[in-house]
């Protein structure tokens, strides 16, 4: 794991933003992993503008969303199609067909987690991942004592979770409780994962990911496991961790082909 701790939220967006702009760069046939919620739009904003300034082109790029929510149809509000299509894709010139959400409508949910599973499996798999952490360190939306190696599949979603989400609805009752999440398994498989996380809400899940003992209890514990990833973290995120000067050496004293 490799900790990279800015001041401020913006200066993490910026960070994460080099490394997705490196990695567009260098391949011919770029295959991103997303995540939704607060946390990425400022990356998704500082995406667009390099694309507006033709910095970067999404042309060639393929996409596969983390999860999605069951029974919410692509138009409705808080459905993570419509979400990646208002916060991102309708601004970038990404072809739309190369995008990929799970289907949460599907008639067959577990058929649609398959589908899923063999279009990374065809796109080559995923070769940069983003995440977010929930505050129960939950990646997609892989809850606390779920499986370490699941697969694309429906998952429940833990009630804080609900609760967390509850400010994007009118009210809990509506917030769905099902979902398609990619699993974490499927996670394990990106060849590069970052995660950002900011503000004090996830300081918590933030030492326990990268400094407590792996376990289903902090699912994005795995992530020790991953031989590349890369934590991206503001100053209140990063607030409990013990080894903060250790990771800031380590980032100084970085090779020039270790740089992004
Ligand atoms: C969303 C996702 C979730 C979020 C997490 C944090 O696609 O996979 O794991 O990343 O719930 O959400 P925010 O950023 O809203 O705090």
């Amino acid at each position: 794991m490799e900790i990279i701790i800015r001041k401020t939220a913006e200066e993490c967006a910026e960070f994460a933003a080099k490394i997705v702009e490196n990695y567009l760069r260098i391949n011919q046939r770029p295959v991103l992993g997303l995540a939704t919620g607060s946390t990425p739009l400022r990356l998704y904003k500082i995406l667009i503008q390099k694309n507006k300034e033709q910095a970067i082109s999404f042309k060639k790029c393929v996409t596969f969303n983390l999860d999605e929510y069951v029974g919410l149809t692509s138009d409705h509000a808080q459905a993570y199609r419509h979400y990646m299509d208002t916060e991102l894709f309708q601004h970038t010139d990404i072809q739309i067909e190369n995008t990929h959400v799970p289907d949460g409508m599907a008639e067959d949910l577990r058929q649609e987690c398959q589908r899923y599973e063999t279009a990374i499996r065809n796109s080559g798999g995923i070769g940069l991942q983003i995440l977010g952490i929930g505050s129960n360190a939950h990646i997609g939306f892989n809850e606390p004592m779920c499986s370490l190696s699941s697969r694309t599949w429906v998952k429940i979603l833990s009630r804080e979770t609900i609760r967390a989400n509850a400010r994007f609805f009118n009210s809990p009752e509506e917030v769905p409780k099902h979902c398609i999440t990619m699993g974490i398994g499927t996670i394990m498989e990106a060849k590069h994962c970052i995660v950002l996380a900011t503000g004090e809400s996830k300081a918590d899940a933030v030492v326990n990911m990268i400094e407590g003992p792996i376990s289903a209890n902090c699912p994005a514990s795995i992530l020790q496991m991953h031989p590349r990833t890369t934590i991206i973290v503001d100053e209140d995120a990063a607030k409990r961790l013990q080894n903060k000067s250790h990771y800031t050496w380590v980032e100084q004293n970085k090779l020039d082909w270790q740089q992004y």
